[in-house]
């Protein structure tokens, strides 16, 4: 059975009021039930000690003495109560009610009292029902001669305390209900944020991606989670549409090449023989589309390999000299056919702890461009130098730049901003995507800075260990 969290909370403060109650009851009544006996008690032994010293004096013989009924009468008469004198082996001597003379006594109290102590104890009687047993030594000088023994009634005492038990056990009742339904109250006050978020919940894990909990007016924890909660809504939301549109960027521009081929193949001439060189052009044409069709997957292919599940990196010990050179190497053919010279600038080398794979990668993307989008006969420079614990990376070239409001647009997926001058160059505008990736994937940070028509300078700044950077 599932137990609502406003009902656990309600019964354990329930358990904790009547533990808390039923403890604070025991002290109280035994208080009252002490402190009201014991007034009682003090009083009666006053009563009896002034017999018991009255009849000290005859009680030496062991016959029975008239004076001594007459003793226990007349004083009992007086204080209102039963008296009875025993001599030392506990036999009743006189009797105020003239019932128990002759009688041998054995009650724990009389017991008490022949062995020089003051004694007193309630006893539940079939006939009176409470009464207090009480008994006092008789003495000659250092000797016990006998006991005063008496009993008192003490029923009405014994209502009062009932009294004062039966208003402790209402309160006691009255104040766990209203604890009860307070603490209910509570809980479902608590609840009914967690209700709104299982059922958000629910709707995201049904497809409704951004559904957001409103009515957060609270200031404590489950306020901080309902907020935290409908930003990652959103979040999921946002990603999903990236998601959705990347799917849509993808297709359409695997389309356009696919088409470009099949249009070069239906144009082919159905009639006649073809001469060698249209063969040549063909051929040529279709190695140009099929490359374009290669590099895009290549870049799709990286890309959902950097983003997807091998999110990690391999770290190692790496020769950023030697790293820039190889890029440096790597664009220099297709620099050269434009007449422009790649140089790599530094002092001396460093090792830095980076994956050299992904890094290169990031790195040639931006030294690609930097060739890609310089006049014929322009400059490209690949520095690094380390600043602050900081390796930094700089890649500028001349040429038209970037105007600034599409800088912030640059790192998108599919984005170039000359979409027909790009398209001619071979690029599908994942480039700078990637780069980015690689970059976060190393807690990094790339930064454009561009002079339209001067030169354009990315720096990329890799921090040296990164917390939480492991080489798995
Ligand atoms: N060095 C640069 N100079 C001028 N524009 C650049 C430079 N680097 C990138 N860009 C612009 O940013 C866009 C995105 O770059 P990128 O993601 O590498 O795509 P691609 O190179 O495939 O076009 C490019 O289309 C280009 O317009
Ligand atoms: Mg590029």
């Amino acid at each position: 059975m599932r137990v609502r969290l406003g009902w656990k909370l309600g019964l354990t403060y329930l358990v904790l009021i009547i533990l808390s109650l039923a403890v604070s009851g025991y002290f109280t009544m035994d208080f009252f039930e002490r402190s009201f006996l014991d007034e009682r008690k003090a009083a009666l032994f006053t009563h009896a000690s002034i017999l018991a010293n009255s009849a000290a004096p005859y009680l030496r013989s062991e016959e029975q003495n008239p004076y001594l009924h007459y003793l226990a009468r007349e004083y009992g008469e007086r204080v209102g109560n039963r008296f009875l004198i025993l001599n030392k082996s506990g036999r009743v001597i006189a009797d105020s009610a003239d019932e128990f003379t002759g009688r041998l006594l054995k009650h724990s109290e009389i017991r008490a009292a022949l062995n020089g102590e003051n004694a007193a104890g309630p006893h539940l009687e079939p006939e009176y029902g409470w009464v207090l047993y009480l008994a006092v030594p008789v003495s000659s000088g250092k000797q016990v001669i006998g006991a005063v023994f008496m009993a008192a009634d003490i029923n009405p005492l014994v209502d009062r305390l009932d009294e004062i038990r039966k208003s402790l056990l209402w309160f006691s009742v009255l104040s766990g209900a209203v604890v009860f339904l307070i603490s209910l109250f509570l809980g479902t006050f608590l609840t009914r944020p967690i209700k709104r978020l299982i059922h958000a919940t629910g709707r995201i894990a049904s497809g409704d991606y951004g559904f957001q909990v409103r009515d957060i007016k609270r200031d404590d924890e489950l306020g901080e989670l309902t907020r935290v909660f409908n930003e990652m809504s959103a979040k999921i939301k946002e990603e999903d549409n990236v998601r959705k549109q990347f799917i849509a960027d993808a297709s359409h521009e695997l389309r356009s090449p696919v088409a470009a081929v099949k249009a070069l193949l239906e144009s082919w001439p159905e009639k006649g023989k073809p001469g060698e060189e249209e063969i040549a052009e063909l051929i040529n044409d279709l190695r140009f589309e099929t490359d374009k069709l290669g590099w895009l997957v290549e870049d799709l292919l990286v890309l959902s390999r950097i983003e997807g599940n091998c999110r990690q990196l391999n770290l190692e010990e790496t020769s950023v000299g030697e790293l820039t050179e190889a890029v440096r190497k790597t664009v220099m053919p297709v620099a050269r056919n434009k007449g422009i010279d790649v140089e790599t600038v530094h002092e001396g080398d460093v090792y830095w702890h980076l994956d050299g794979e992904k890094m290169f990668r990031a790195l040639y993307n931006l030294v690609d461009n930097a060739v890609k989008y310089s006049h014929p006969s322009g400059k490209v420079t690949l520095g690094f130098q380390v600043q602050d614990e900081t390796l930094m990376f700089y890649v500028t070239n001349t040429g038209e730049g970037i105007p600034a409001h599409e800088i912030p647009h640059i790192f998108k997926r599919f984005y170039r901003v000359d979409k027909a001058r790009s398209r001619k160059t071979g690029g599908w505008g994942l480039g700078l995507a990637i780069v980015k990736e690689i970059v976060e994937l190393h807690r990094g940070r790339i930064q454009v800075d561009s002079e339209p028509g001067q030169q354009t300078v990315f720096t990329v700044k890799l921090p040296s260990v990164a917390p939480n950077l492991t080489n798995s």
